[in-house]
């Protein structure tokens, strides 16, 4: 097998695509023929020892990632070979083969496609965890989702539009903006030229959006929080930008509104069930065409050094994947 193997976390260039024996999965585990894997910002600042969970050196980046089931554990009995599959985790997607836990993999529905299925779990399930269960979205309120393009905010659109609500969508240029009305959003802002606030009054008649969707931070989190509705609910994602924001709490006081932690990989450890009907309702979703990932490009998994940068700098609309063939 191959895999891009990360020895000394101190970014991308320290990454070396190398051959290394093929394992045998363990006690609880099952080997996958990776299928793709898709590039989320945490492989990045994993890569950079900037996330919050650390794997063991060495290791293999990719969080998320499709295939079939090659090879199945002792103690596995809801697996099988050949099985289509997806899983999310930490690491081991950035591979031609992977061992990860049993527990781990979710087995997918008749006619998900494989593309797809590597690009879904982590996105959808984190957007659909924010704006339904932590923001309680209702149909007809309105949601602005900062970074939009991007591989969560993307997600948030379509899961908005598909709850019933009116999206505004916020991101840096003209074409980032028009990818974002084409995944279905009523309006958007383009933040690299428009007052956010005042764009924001125009098109929400002075109210502000009800829920605000942002995995950004930096610099735009306070004038988003001054714009909210009444009651309204600010889901604190991500800070992709880099600076974590500060916010006046007498902000919070003045709109009767909510700050929102979303921490989807702990929903997932700590809700089990709830996480299975979160998935439940999205694979529903997915079969009706309400939701579907855009994917920005594909690469060989050779190629994985491309996507990183693609990413860094910002260039990503939708989910970069990154392919074994086949
Ligand atoms: N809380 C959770 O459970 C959870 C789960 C998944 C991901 N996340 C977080 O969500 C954030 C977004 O993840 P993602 O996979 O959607 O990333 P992504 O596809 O790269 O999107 C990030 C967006 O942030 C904006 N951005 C602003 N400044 C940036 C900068 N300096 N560098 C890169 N992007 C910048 C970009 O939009 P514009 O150019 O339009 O500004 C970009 O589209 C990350 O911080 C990630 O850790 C959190």
């Amino acid at each position: 097998m191959h895999a891009w193997l990360c020895e000394n976390p101190v970014g991308i260039q320290a990454l070396r695509w190398t051959e290394m024996p093929t394992p045998e999965p363990a006690p609880g585990q099952v080997r996958i023929a990776v299928h793709a894997a898709s590039l989320n910002f945490p492989d990045l600042l994993t890569v950079q020892n900037k996330y919050q969970i650390k794997p063991p050196l060495p290791f293999v980046p990719g969080s998320e990632f499709s295939g079939v089931v090659e090879a199945v554990g002792d103690g596995v009995s809801h697996l099988k070979v050949n099985d289509r599959v997806a899983t999310i985790g930490v690491s081991g997607g950035f591979a031609t083969h992977a061992c990860v836990a049993a527990a781990a993999v979710i087995p997918l529905p008749q006619g998900f496609d494989l593309d797809d299925a590597a690009a879904f779990a982590f996105t959808y399930g984190t957007s659909h965890h924010a704006l339904i269960d932590r923001a309680g979205l209702q149909r007809g309120q309105t949601v602005l989702v900062l970074g939009a393009a991007g591989g969560v905010g993307s997600a948030a659109v379509q899961i908005a539009k598909a709850a019933g609500a009116r999206v505004i969508a916020a991101a840096s240029s003209d074409e980032k903006c028009a990818f974002c009305r084409g995944l279905g959003a009523d309006a958007s802002i383009d933040t690299s030229r428009e007052n956010l606030r005042e764009a924001l009054k125009s098109i929400t008649d002075g109210k502000g959006p009800d829920v605000i969707y942002d995995p950004v931070g930096g610099d735009l989190a306070e004038a988003a929080f001054r714009s909210i509705a009444w009651r309204g609910r600010y889901l604190v994602v991500g800070f992709a930008a880099g600076p974590i924001p500060a916010l006046p709490w007498n902000l919070a006081l003045l709109k009767g509104a909510s700050l929102v932690g979303v921490f989807w990989g702990d929903f997932v450890r700590r809700e089990p069930k709830a996480f299975s009907k979160s998935l439940a309702e999205l694979f529903d979703w997915y079969a009706r065409g309400l939701v579907k990932p855009a994917i920005d490009s594909r690469r060989a998994m050779s190629a994985l050094l491309d996507a990183y940068e693609r990413m860094a700098s910002r260039q990503v609309r939708g989910k970069l994947l990154l392919s074994n063939g086949a």
